[in-house]
Order: C-alpha cells, then structure tokens, then sequence
C-alpha cells in the first residue's frame, strides 16, 4: 500500500470520544512493551508518529491515526503490565473491552506477541476471546531482529501451536521485515 498521509487525530479516553465517521479501523493489541506503537510507525514508515518507549504502560489511552483520508489504525493501551495501579488494569479491561467488543468498524484485529517468548497466559487468553468472537485477526511476532533465523523459525512454530488456526507473521521495527505481508492483511481486510 502507498502511504499518502498519516496522521495522529486523538485519543479517546471514552466512547464518546470514537470517530463517527464510519471509516474502517484496524486495531493493534498486546501487552505493554511488545512493540505496538513501534509496529504503526514502521507500517507508515514514520518514525516517531506514534510515541513509543522503554517504560511499559506509555499508552493508555486508545490512539487514532487516520492513514491515506480512508481509514484509522487504532494503537490499543498495552496490557499485563504489572505496576499500573488496580484501577488502571480494571480500566484497560473495561475500555479496550468495550472497544474490541463492540466497534462496527472493526476490520482487522493485529495482536502482538513477543518472538522470543512463549505467549503469556493473558496473550492466549486474548486470542481465545478473538477466536471465540469471530473476530478478524491476525498475530504479528514482534522483535525478530532480536534472533537468529534458526531460533526464529522455533519460536514461529511455537507460537503457531499455541495460537493454533491464526495467521502469524514474523515483524521487525527495526529492519521493517514482514511490512508486505502486514499489508497485504491489512489490504485484505480493507476490501
Ligand atoms: P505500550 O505503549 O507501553 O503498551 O508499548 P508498545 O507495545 O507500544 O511498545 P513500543 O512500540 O513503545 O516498544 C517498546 C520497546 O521495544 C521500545 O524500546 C522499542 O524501540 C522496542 N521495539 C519495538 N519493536 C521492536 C523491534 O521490532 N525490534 C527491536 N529490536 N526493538 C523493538
Ligand atoms: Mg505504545
């Protein structure tokens, strides 16, 4: 996909604050730190449009960025990120639960795991609701540039088996490594 425009457009804090417009949404989730804002800007080949860090639990709101005037990537708070206090994970549930639940414009869950490690319980519980929901979606190794192509290849089986029946597609940030075959998801998904 050629990318015209990119733009940030808000974050939504509620629901009252979701675009109205219709346009298609695609979605990014995982756990804080996995790579999402990361993932956004190397698919829009921008470098710092979404702000990514070293300190788990940045994102906490829901980011819309709207790409080429025709539909939004949606950069989800991360979870499982231990020290956010007992309201905030309940709020994570609550308002990215209330999103991926209920959002017509929905056209394409990406969620987000880690290549170096085993799916946490709370990724499979994740990907469980996303299976059981119907829910379009795909699953995006992040951080392969972290191993070597032997390692990668164990650990891409490894996470098939787990998150068995779902796409998976091996990404890095950093080299832009799997870009094509996320937006050729991302396209599909879109027509
Ligand atoms: P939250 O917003 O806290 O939920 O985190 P996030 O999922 O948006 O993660 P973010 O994109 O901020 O990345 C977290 C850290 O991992 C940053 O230091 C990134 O530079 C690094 N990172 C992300 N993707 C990659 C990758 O593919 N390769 C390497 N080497 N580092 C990456
Ligand atoms: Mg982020």
């Amino acid at each position: 996909m050629k990318i015209v425009s990119a733009e940030f457009v808000k974050s939504a804090f509620e629901r009252s604050h979701w675009p109205t417009d219709g346009r298609a949404e695609i979605a990014f989730l995982g756990r804080s730190n996995v790579g999402k804002s990361s993932l956004l800007n190397s698919l829009l080949q921008r470098r710092a449009l979404a702000r990514t860090s070293n300190t788990p639990g940045r994102t906490q709101s829901i980011n819309l960025f709207l790409v080429n005037e025709s539909f939004y990537f949606v950069d989800l708070p991360g979870y499982g990120y231990a020290k956010v206090s007992k309201s905030m994970k309940e709020d994570w549930g609550k308002m990215a639960g209330d999103y991926l639940a209920d959002r017509e414009e929905l056209a394409l869950c990406i969620q987000l795991v880690d290549s170096r490690h085993k799916p946490s319980k709370l990724d499979l519980q994740l990907h469980e609701w996303l299976v059981f929901n119907q829910k379009n979606h795909i699953v995006v190794a992040t951080k392969s540039d972290k191993l070597s192509s032997n390692d990668l290849r164990k650990q891409l089986r490894l996470i098939e088996k787990e998150m068995a029946g779902s796409k998976v597609i091996s990404y890095s940030s950093q080299t832009g490594k799997g870009r094509d075959l996320v937006w050729a998801e991302i396209a599909r998904s879109l027509s």
